[in-house]
């Protein structure tokens, strides 16, 4: 049930879930791989990590997930330092806005590259540790994978894409005992939407918007997305694999698979 002494690797460990899921890992006394591209940001949440647990044992890798030989470095400094890989928090994600008619090949590469891309290389060197310890892999994926929306092209198409990866890892997997699932969150508030080209003024404005657009009226917490995210890392979950979960207030609910909705974003 316990996550206690499994060894986690959390990508995007700087800032938003990766930073919540950090944290509250660190709480559970996991032994904590944060990996992010900012320093500073990354010395900030170990801090935080070490204040909700003064005796954790964390390793932070300062790494853009887009750069192959970096993945290879996360993965060897963690073996190095913990000898074993329990958990794969694929979370670092970027979000971009356009649609078809001005969304540039620079900005899909991007998308594609930080949210799949990554992800792939990450999993695919980190699957030999997790088949040893029967690990468990959590993909951080979005409402927007699993529904249409528009106006942030690139992105739906770079979840669905994790979404599927899940499914499909999940099957591949699951013979050798490592279980695979995505978290789907909805409006969670976080820095991605600023950083992603929103003003502070928009950004209240959405938030508000999304008192409507969640069944729950609100926008979600970081916090909650952890609490997921554990569970499906956890033995809790023993019996659940290839699942995508919405964590959205019943956002996806609310969306037809069909109909898109339009974020004015
Ligand atoms: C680092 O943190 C600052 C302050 O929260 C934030 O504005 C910035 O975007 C962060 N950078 C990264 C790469 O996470
Ligand atoms: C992943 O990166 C490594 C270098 O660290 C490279 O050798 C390998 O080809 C890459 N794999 C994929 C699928 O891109
Ligand atoms: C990619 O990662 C490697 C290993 O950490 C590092 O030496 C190299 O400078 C990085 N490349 C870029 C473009 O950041
Ligand atoms: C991009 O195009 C969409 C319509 O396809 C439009 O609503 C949106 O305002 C445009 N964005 C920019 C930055 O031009």
């Amino acid at each position: 049930m316990s996550i206690k002494g499994l060894v986690a690797i959390i990508t995007g460990a700087s800032s938003g879930i990766g930073a919540g899921t950090a944290i509250f890992f660190a709480e559970l006394d996991a032994k904590v791989v944060l990996v992010g591209r900012n320093k500073e940001n990354l010395t900030t949440v170990a801090s935080k990590c070490y204040a909700a647990n003064k005796d954790v044992n964390l390793l932070t890798i300062v790494a853009d997930v887009t750069n192959d030989s970096a993945i290879k470095k996360i993965i060897d400094d963690t073996i190095n330092k913990f000898g074993q890989i329990d958990i794969l928090v694929n979370n670092a994600g970027v979000i971009s806005k356009g649609s078809i008619e001005n969304t540039s090949m620079e900005q899909y590469d991007y998308v594609m590259n930080t949210n799949i891309r990554s992800i792939y290389n990450l999993t695919m060197q980190a699957v030999p540790h997790l088949i040893k310890t029967k690990g468990t892999i959590v993909n951080v994926s979005s409402v927007n994978g699993m529904r249409p929306f528009c106006g942030v092209l690139a992105y739906c198409v770079s979840k669905t894409a994790v979404d599927q990866f899940t499914r499909c890892l999940a099957l591949e997997l699951a013979p050798k005992g490592v279980r695979v699932n995505s978290v789907n969150p909805g409006v969670i508030e976080t820095e991605i939407h600023k950083r992603g080209g929103m003003n502070e003024e928009e950004y209240q404005k959405f938030l508000k918007h999304s008192q409507t657009t969640h069944a729950l009226g609100r926008a979600g917490t970081v916090e909650e997305i952890a609490r997921t995210i554990h569970f499906l890392a956890s033995s809790d979950s023993s019996y659940i694999t290839g699942a995508n979960v919405p964590v959205d207030g019943g956002r996806h609910a609310m969306v037809s698979p069909y109909n898109g909705e339009f974020i004015s974003f």
